[in-house]
Formats: structure tokens, C-alpha cells, sequence
């Protein structure tokens, strides 16, 4: 006898417990809604363990309980916690530190020669996808040690859609592998280490300088009540979307940059096909600092 099995209801490889093609499909479609985050069919392992342990810690028997509960009033209380298990956070400190010494030379020294002779006292920095905090609070200590940044005052935010790192990114207690990269002196001058939970406390001077929140990029609205900003750091994030995604993500930096701001890539961010949006600044090129496009660019063919 031969049992047919229709492509829906394919159980994908290496899910465990075994995701169906159909079970995927549509969680895959909401965290894309929520998100903007693409997960495709050779991913399906991880969502199936993430989703997995959400179905576990609710007491929830399976995949399609998860689902019915997701789609019920109570249900949307579990969009953030859904979104808490399915990102990937990887980040720490000092992270591409030829990209960050170039930023400090070719970007930051002009923009506080510049802020000084327009009678400009505040500079604004967001890091807008900034998991734990490592990325903004990297920025932090290059301002505190930077000659030409006193004087002025640095408004610090960080951003993630993940609330569990931003609670992270608030407590600012880091393993030692978070802050491998810190220089020494700096090491010692802002971190107290504990030796016995090897950990190590950032200090309350620089988490001080920090404003970290949960944001969502694909929230507009709520991105521009933050004001604007003269450096939007958007690193290792927009690997995650497709092109529709960056679109909306892109638009939304855009309103909330100033004129003359920078936008910091990451080396993997792409964002071609919204080059009507920001153009690579070629003489600072190894920074990935973006400029402004004037506003009506028409967006190009892909
Ligand atoms: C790989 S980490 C990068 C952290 C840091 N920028 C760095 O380069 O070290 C990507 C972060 O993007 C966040 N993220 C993903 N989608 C997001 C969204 N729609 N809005 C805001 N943050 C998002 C994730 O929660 C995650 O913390």
C-alpha cells in the first residue's frame, strides 16, 4: 500500500518535535508581519526548537495549540515572547573594530568640529538594533575616551524588538566573551569584574550616557516620536529581511536621520535596492557610512 502525502503536509527535515511544511508556513508568515524577518525552509529546525520551547513553558500540548493560542484574545500577549525566541542576538563589544576606529577618525572628529562651529551642543546617536546593549555602549566608551567630545553632550539610545535583551542591555553584566574586544584601560576603568561568577559590571558613568528601549524598525510612528538623529548605527540586522522588509526598515531610518547624518552599516547589510534611499559615502567607504539621498529619489529598478 502507498501513503500519499500531500506537500503541505511534509514534515520538514531536522524539525523536532517534526514541523509540518503547512505548521511552518504560517508561523513563518507571522513573525514576517511582526517582524519583517524572513525565515525560509532550511531555517525550519530552528523555529521548530524556539517555537518548541514557547509550546513547552505555556504547558501547551503541540505546534497547532501554539497556534490556536497565538490567534486568541489572550493570545496576543505571546507576539513579544514569540519574537523574543525567534532572533538571533549574537553581538559584543568593540565588534569590527577596524569599521569603529575608522568611525571615530573619519566620522565622529568632523561631526564635533562641525557641531562646535554651528553653535550645535547635542549630538544624538541611536544603535537601532542593539540586542544587549554591547554595540551602543561601545560608543559610549569611544566618547568617553575620545579627545574632542568633551564639551558637548551625547544623547545615546538602543533599540531591539527583543525585550529580553534590552533587560539584559539595562543590568549592563557581561560574560567575559562580551567584552574580549574592550582595551584594556578601558577594561579596567569601566567594568568591575567578579571574578568568582566571571562577569563582568559595566559601570553606572557609562550606562548612564545610554537610553535602551524595545522598538520594533518596522514601527514607524514610534520611530519618529525618538526625534532625530545625526548617527543611526543599523548593524548585522538587515541580513534578516528581504527586500520588502528593508524597504519599510530603510524609509523609517530615513525620516528619523538628519540631512547631514551618517547611517553605519554592517558588512553583510545590503541595501542596494534602496540605494534611492541612502548612497554609500565612497571617500569614508570603510566605515559603510550611508548619506541621505535628497528626498524624491526615484527608486531605481532592481
Ligand atoms: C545579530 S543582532 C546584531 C546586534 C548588533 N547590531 C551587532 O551588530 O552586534 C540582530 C538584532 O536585531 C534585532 N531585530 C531583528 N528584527 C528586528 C526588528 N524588526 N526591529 C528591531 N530589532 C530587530 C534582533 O532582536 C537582534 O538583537
Amino acid at each position: 500500500m502507498t501513503t500519499s502525502i500531500s506537500h503541505a503536509q511534509e514534515i520538514l527535515q531536522d524539525t523536532r518535535p517534526p514541523l509540518r511544511r503547512e505548521q511552518f508556513n504560517r508561523l513563518a508568515d507571522l513573525i514576517y508581519d511582526l517582524a519583517g524577518i524572513r525565515f525560509q525552509e532550511n531555517k525550519a529546525y530552528f523555529l521548530a526548537s524556539k517555537i518548541n520551547q514557547r509550546v513547552e513553558a505555556l504547558g501547551l500540548q503541540d505546534y497547532d495549540d501554539y497556534w490556536n493560542f497565538l490567534n486568541s484574545v489572550s493570545g496576543r500577549t505571546e507576539y513579544g515572547h514569540l519574537m523574543d525566541a525567534v532572533t538571533i542576538n549574537e553581538t559584543f563589544f568593540f565588534r569590527n573594530q577596524p569599521q569603529l576606529e575608522k568611525l571615530e577618525t573619519d566620522i565622529l572628529q568632523p561631526m564635533f568640529t562641525k557641531a562646535r562651529s554651528d553653535n550645535r551642543n547635542t549630538l544624538r546617536y541611536w544603535s537601532c538594533a542593539c540586542s544587549t546593549g554591547d554595540e551602543i555602549y561601545t560608543l559610549a566608551l569611544q566618547l568617553l575616551s575620545m579627545d574632542g567630545a568633551q564639551g558637548l553632550n551625547h544623547e545615546l539610545v538602543g533599540t531591539d524588538i527583543n525585550r529580553d535583551v534590552v533587560a539584559i542591555g539595562r543590568k549592563a553584566n557581561y560574560r567575559p566573551y562580551a567584552v574580549r574586544n574592550v582595551p584594556p584601560a578601558l577594561l579596567q576603568r569601566y567594568f568591575a569584574e567578579d571574578k568568582v561568577a566571571q562577569t563582568f559590571q559595566l559601570s553606572d558613568d557609562v550606562k548612564k550616557m545610554v537610553n535602551l528601549m524595545e522598538m520594533n524598525l518596522l514601527d514607524g510612528n514610534r520611530i519618529k516620536s525618538m526625534g532625530k538623529f545625526d548617527i543611526i548605527i543599523c548593524r548585522n540586522v538587515l541580513i534578516y529581511f528581504d527586500d520588502e522588509s528593508k524597504d519599510k526598515v530603510m524609509q523609517n531610518l530615513y525620516d528619523v536621520l538628519n540631512d547631514d547624518g551618517v547611517l553605519i552599516l554592517g558588512h553583510a547589510d545590503d541595501i542596494y535596492n534602496q540605494r534611492h534611499l541612502f548612497k554609500l559615502d565612497r571617500e569614508r567607504s570603510a566605515v559603510l557610512a550611508y548619506q541621505k539621498q535628497p528626498p524624491g529619489t526615484p527608486k531605481l529598478n532592481v
